[in-house]
């Protein structure tokens, strides 16, 4: 080579090399307790504006002055970059939504809300949910957590010595929590972002769902079929399918003409129906829907004023622009006349936006909007482009939904389920992991992938169990059901075209495992329930990693088979290859008859100190769980244990008003015998009117022991057979 064009070589890389500028931090404010927010010069809200926390931050104080944790910031031909250095040894958890392990150590995720089908089970896969939050577990146990404040195009990097945060937008805020332990950092970052409410208790129990079950006639089938059959279930679902041509808010004249009479008879059956509901609107002259927002306005548009049109399941549609609040109040408001049919729930899908762009030539395929279209903004929000509130869409889709089912029906706790989300979005809706795969990774990576979205904010969720894409075996549903029931989000999923995968649909030998799983789950249900106030008040997962039990135990850092529900009950998939458990004492539990000898059920296990509470099978939450209540016991080495019970209508609000009722149960061992009380009691309601009678089963060394009493009169249990 000569050295003219050495030299142009150079010119050329010097020219195309962009070098990243640094920006100083111009504010650090301490925020929470032990909670700092980090704010670079220049940042400006009208570009970044916060759709991840619950409410401005306000200043709490000084920042103490050993705080090691700061990020740095700079820009790349505008694009911002926050990289936090960590110290050696730490364990990287978080990022919502992904796929790849449960350790997040050397990873890299893209955040750009993707309906990506089949995602596969190895990391780096694009999918519906932005979650820029990573959680730092030290040797000690102590942890750290940062939120990237920004919903703009990102990727997520979390190598082992640093945290590299790579935006395509403007400058964002952060925020870091350094506390004693992963719990009580995820404490803080409900702090920040908020936490669930307090779901109905039906949607706790299990959700029966296809795509789709397409006649009101199919749709009594299933019911009926769970009924004679008894199998437990609370919800069936209506995928898109009961629409009109896929138009949303309508009913198929044919095949759904009287969702009224339906829904009335599934509540007498004691089911609730949940139906679809997507954002696409069909662009149709005659649809009441498409001329009412063509008429309000509330359409995204592109750069040139027209409506942006893209395809979904009806064809040619235009979409609410959700950035803008009388958009969403547009869009709250279509609920109250569809709700008034009966309906209970609602599932937003396809909201990323997903968009069927296969129209146009390869290369300018995006699957969503284009980067460059223009949110129109309002009220907090800046006009903006679809780059910054693409991740953000799902999230303020589900905001208008949820306010326009509390609007239909003010006296009900809201359920609603999203597929796209945003970082706290949890106040808004449940979610579950989209279109996996019936197969055996699938099945395995249900459990990471949950953990970590219950790690990022979002405690119910759960995956279609079963898989959702290709048929499913027998063994694969019943190996998946055996721990699926027990995860926080319950629902048996299927994709057209599939096989049936009802719990009944493998034959009688499996028919036999699914309802012991389910009744599992029903039984638990207390213990679940309170699982899920302590969630909706402080942000605790509902189902965590091994490694809560004891964060400083090195060994348990991995472990992505087991899982913790709650604190005190350890699952253990039949799947389960020498996972690491706790130490300490955890005894094996059978909470129905056959659950232990049966193989595809999961292990069970009571940590030693612990009260769970426990109710009686039901086949719905109709049905009075309470009486009589079991409360099984683990003594620790003193022989002491400890367990709360949470009950409260199931249903509404009276529980704000302190209509609930929060049960503090103690156990003590003297001599031989152990002696269970009502150690204190919360709230206004009378526990005595639904449970009259308790059993005791106390667990020692693989013994059962039995006593039973009341609340009044306690429990005293003769450790002796
Ligand atoms: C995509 C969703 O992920 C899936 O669960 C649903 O069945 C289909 N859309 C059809 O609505």
């Amino acid at each position: 080579m000569n050295l003219n064009r050495l030299t142009f070589f150079t010119a050329l890389l010097l020219s195309s090399t962009v070098f990243a500028k640094e920006v100083p931090v111009q504010k650090v404010a301490l925020v929470g307790d032990r909670i700092v927010e980090f704010i670079p010069a220049g940042f400006d809200k009208s570009k970044t504006p916060s759709l991840i926390l619950k409410a401005e931050p306000i200043s709490k104080g000084t920042v103490p002055r050993n705080w090691r944790l700061r990020p740095s910031f700079s820009l790349t031909d505008d694009k911002a970059e926050a990289v936090l250095n960590l110290p050696a040894g730490v364990s990287l958890y978080g990022g919502g939504e992904v796929t790849g392990p449960l350790l997040r150590n050397g990873k890299t995720i893209k955040l750009w809300n993707t309906d990506t089908g089949a995602y596969g089970v190895e990391e780096g896969k694009r999918l519906y949910q932005s979650h820029p939050w990573v959680m730092g577990v030290r040797q000690d146990g102590t942890a750290f957590g940062i939120i990237f404040d920004s919903s703009w195009k990102a990727e997520l990097q979390t190598e082992s010595n640093q945290i590299r945060y790579k935006s395509e937008g403007a400058l964002f805020r952060t925020y870091i929590i350094d506390r004693e332990s992963p719990q009580a950092v995820l404490k803080g970052l409900a702090e920040l972002t908020g936490t669930i409410e307090m779901p109905p208790l039906w949607s706790l129990g299990y959700h029966q769902c296809r795509f789709s079950y397409g006649s009101e006639q199919k749709v009594r089938e299933i019911a009926t079929t769970f009924r004679d059959k008894k199998i437990p279930c609370d919800v069936i679902w209506m995928d898109i399918d009961y629409m009109d041509g896929y138009r949303v808010f309508t009913f198929h004249p044919k095949n759904f003409p009287n969702p009224t009479a339906l829904n009335d008879e599934l509540h007498q059956k004691g089911f609730r129906a949940v139906y679809m509901i997507d954002p696409g609107v069909k662009q149709d002259k005659d649809y009441n829907i498409y001329k009412s927002g063509s008429a309000n306005n509330v359409w995204v548009r592109n750069n040139d004023g027209t409506d942006y049109i893209g395809k979904v399941w009806p064809g040619d549609c235009t979409f609410p622009d959700f950035t803008n609040p009388q958009a969403r109040n547009w869009w709250s408001g279509l609920y109250k006349d569809f709700l008034a049919t009966g309906i209970d729930g609602v599932w937003n899908d396809m909201n990323e936006p997903a968009i069927n762009d296969n129209h146009l030539p390869d290369g300018q395929r995006t699957g969503t909007m284009p980067t460059t279209i223009m949110h129109k903004g309002g009220g907090d929000l800046p006009a903006g482009p679809h780059l910054l509130y693409h991740n953000a869409y799902g999230r303020l889709m589900v905001e208008a939904s949820r306010k326009g089912i509390m609007d239909a029906n003010p006296n009900k706790r809201p359920f609603l389920l999203t597929r796209a989300n945003l970082l706290g979005g949890q106040r808004y809706a449940a979610t579950w992991t989209g279109d996996n795969m019936a197969s055996w990774d699938h099945l395995k990576l249900s459990v990471p992938m949950s953990i970590t979205l219950g790690l990022s904010g979002q405690p119910f969720n759960g995956p279609d169990i079963g898989g959702f894409l290709e048929n499913t075996s027998g063994e694969l549903w019943a190996n998946w059901l055996g721990f699926g029931a027990l995860m926080p989000f319950a629902r048996g999923h299927a994709c057209a075209g599939t096989n049936d995968k009802e719990p009944w649909a493998y034959g009688e030998a499996i028919e036999k495992t699914s309802r012991i799983a389910l009744e599992r789950r029903y039984r638990l249900l207390p213990y679940l329930y309170t699982q899920f106030y302590n969630a909706a008040k402080t942000g605790l997962p509902v189902m965590a990693p091994v490694f809560f039990a004891n964060p400083a135990d090195m060994r348990l850092r991995k472990e992505e088979q087991a899982f913790l529900l709650g604190e005190d009950l350890l699952v253990i998939p039949a799947f389960a290859k020498d996972p690491e458990l706790p130490s300490g004492i955890w005894e094996e539990l059978s909470i129905v008859e056959g659950d232990m000898s049966d193989k595809y059920q999961a292990k069970l296990k009571i940590k030693g100190g612990s009260i769970i509470p426990a109710g009686k099978i039901i086949q719905n939450t109709t049905e009075k769980s309470f009486d009589p209540l079991t409360l099984i016991v683990c003594p620790d080495k003193m022989g002491t244990a400890t367990g709360q019970l949470y009950l409260d209508a199931g249903e509404g609000w009276g529980f704000k008003k302190g209509d609930y009722s929060l049960l503090s149960f103690t156990a003590k061992k003297t001599g031989n015998s152990l002696n269970i009380k009502l150690a204190s009691k919360k709230g206004s309601r009378n526990p005595e009117t639904e449970i009259q009678k308790i059993n005791a089963e106390v667990l020692i060394n693989g013994k059962v022991y039995k006593g039973s009493g009341s609340l009044k009169s306690g429990i005293q249990v003769a450790l002796v057979n």
